[in-house]
């Protein structure tokens, strides 16, 4: 047996720098053996290594989203849930049909609803008092930031009050077992007569006309009914990944639309995700530099993953540019602030490659030294400069076959020397049997 193969058969025996333990993620470049990773047996095992979070950037096509799908689906086998709530490209429908899981698909004409404003269900640890708290200071969060999203800028207190006093008025008139809807917030944020029963403060319409404008994109603009409506689905705890397809909204070109479904999207599904007894789940935000300038996102986001850390939760975003963190806002914003907070809350970096001119912005966010720079300025398809909570490697993902097949998003990539590039085999070997292989032509 030459070592390539025995390498190959005992992935465990050719220990990688962090371990054998965990997915098999493929080669680490340097040290010529196998790499696995996960992220929840580091956790308290290597120094630094605070939080569970990955941070994965790369230009366009470098293979961001087939990582994300091999930790989704290689995690499977672990027992490990995989929730993305927003696919803005349907990507993920063929990896969740696979793995006998759900896509949800969102968009005008397509019967799928889903109400923001469900409650989730009460963990059995958290008393019932405590639990209405947490649902209702959810809610006010997830208002705000739509509002915010809208308006392009931050709510001034009394409109928060407002948001506050409507949330209630429709709260207290709606019986008990039913949500309250977007659609009746709304509709009390445009009464002047609701909001000034619920405060002492008075003229509280007054200054809630920006907000009942705001909402009314959600209700009757290019967003209606979709979230506006009792859900037509119910989160299913079991099913081993869910993903939620808005790709028919992202072609209506305006990115705003997009950001107010995402925010819908992932504030329904991360409710439901608040059991601490859920098991290890993974929350994907696959292409997340969309919403990296909406602060109002990343104020939520950034509210969740605190939470998320007790519930056995590991996210992962996926960036273009490690710049996209700096379109949050201008160097001692908030929104940068926040943005930075995101990446300090990443354990774990995988930078794939970057464009030359990023480099030095790159370098500057995470630390890198100039051998490290060098080395992501080379990187090909597929490979990564992993940042693992201060230790650095080269790591080239290898796909099994049949994961290129499920992974592909790229019509040119169906030859079969791909394929054998990708998977490490050797096409000269008699054993190596090609399924797809094309009449050479063309190139
Ligand atoms: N490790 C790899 N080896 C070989 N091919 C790969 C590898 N990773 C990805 N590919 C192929 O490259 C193509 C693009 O990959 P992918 O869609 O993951 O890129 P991306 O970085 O997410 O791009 P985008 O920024 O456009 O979302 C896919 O068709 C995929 O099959
Ligand atoms: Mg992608």
């Amino acid at each position: 047996m030459t070592t390539a193969v025995a390498s190959g058969a005992f992935p465990f025996l050719a220990e990688g720098g962090l371990g054998a333990e965990g997915l098999y993620i493929g080669r680490d470049v340097h040290a010529e053996a196998s790499f696995c990773f996960d992220p929840f047996a580091l956790y308290g095992r290597i120094e630094g290594f605070t939080n569970p979070n990955i941070l994965l950037a790369g230009v366009i096509g470098q293979g961001k989203s087939a990582l994300a799908k091999s930790f989704a689906l290689r995690s499977i086998a672990f027992g490990y849930r995989v929730y993305v709530p927003c696919d803005p490209k349907a990507e993920w429908t063929p990896v969740a049909e696979a793995l006998g899981g759900k896509s949800i698909a969102l968009g005008p004409g397509l019967p799928g609803r889903l109400n923001p404003l469900d409650a989730a269900p009460r963990p059995a640890s958290v008393p019932e008092a405590d639990w209405a708290g947490e649902i209702r200071k959810r809610r006010l969060l997830l208002l705000s930031s739509l509002a915010r999203t809208v308006l392009g800028r931050d709510l001034v207190p009394m409109e928060h009050t407002a948001l506050d006093v409507a949330l209630d008025a429709v709260v207290a008139r709606t019986a008990d077992s039913r949500t309250p809807l977007l659609g009746e917030v709304a509709a009390a944020l445009a009464s002047p007569h609701t909001l000034d029963e619920g405060t002492t403060s008075g003229h509280l319409g007054d200054a809630a006309r920006d907000l009942a404008h705001a909402m009314r994109r959600l209700v009757h603009g290019d967003l209606a009914g979709l979230f506006d409506a009792p859900s037509t689905v119910r989160f299913d705890p079991t099913a081993p990944i869910l993903t939620i397809d808005l790709s028919r909204l992202s072609s209506s070109g305006d990115d705003t639309a997009l950001v107010l479904a995402m925010t819908c999207a992932s504030a329904w599904m991360e409710s439901a995700l608040s059991d601490p007894d859920g098991g290890r789940r993974w929350v994907v935000y696959d292409e997340a530099w969309r919403l990296m300038t909406h602060i109002g996102l990343l104020q939520r986001m950034q509210a969740q993953w605190k939470l998320s850390r007790g519930l056995g939760i590991a996210n992962l975003v996926v960036l273009h540019r490690l710049s996209d963190l700096l379109t949050a806002g201008d160097a001692g914003s908030q929104g940068r602030a926040l943005a930075e907070g995101l990446l300090a809350d990443c354990s774990t970096r995988i930078i794939y490659r970057q464009e030359t001119d990023q480099l030095a912005a790159a370098a500057a966010l995470l630390g890198l030294t100039s051998i490290e720079m060098d080395a992501v300025a080379h990187l090909n398809r597929g490979r990564g400069l992993w940042k693992v909570a201060g230790r650095s490697f080269v790591v080239q993902h290898l796909l099994h076959r049949d994961e290129l097949t499920l992974f592909d998003t790229d019509a040119r990539m169906h030859k079969t020397d791909n394929i054998a590039a990708a998977t490490g085999e050797d096409p000269t070997n008699p054993s190596f049997t090609p399924q797809s292989r094309e009449p050479a032509g063309g190139t």
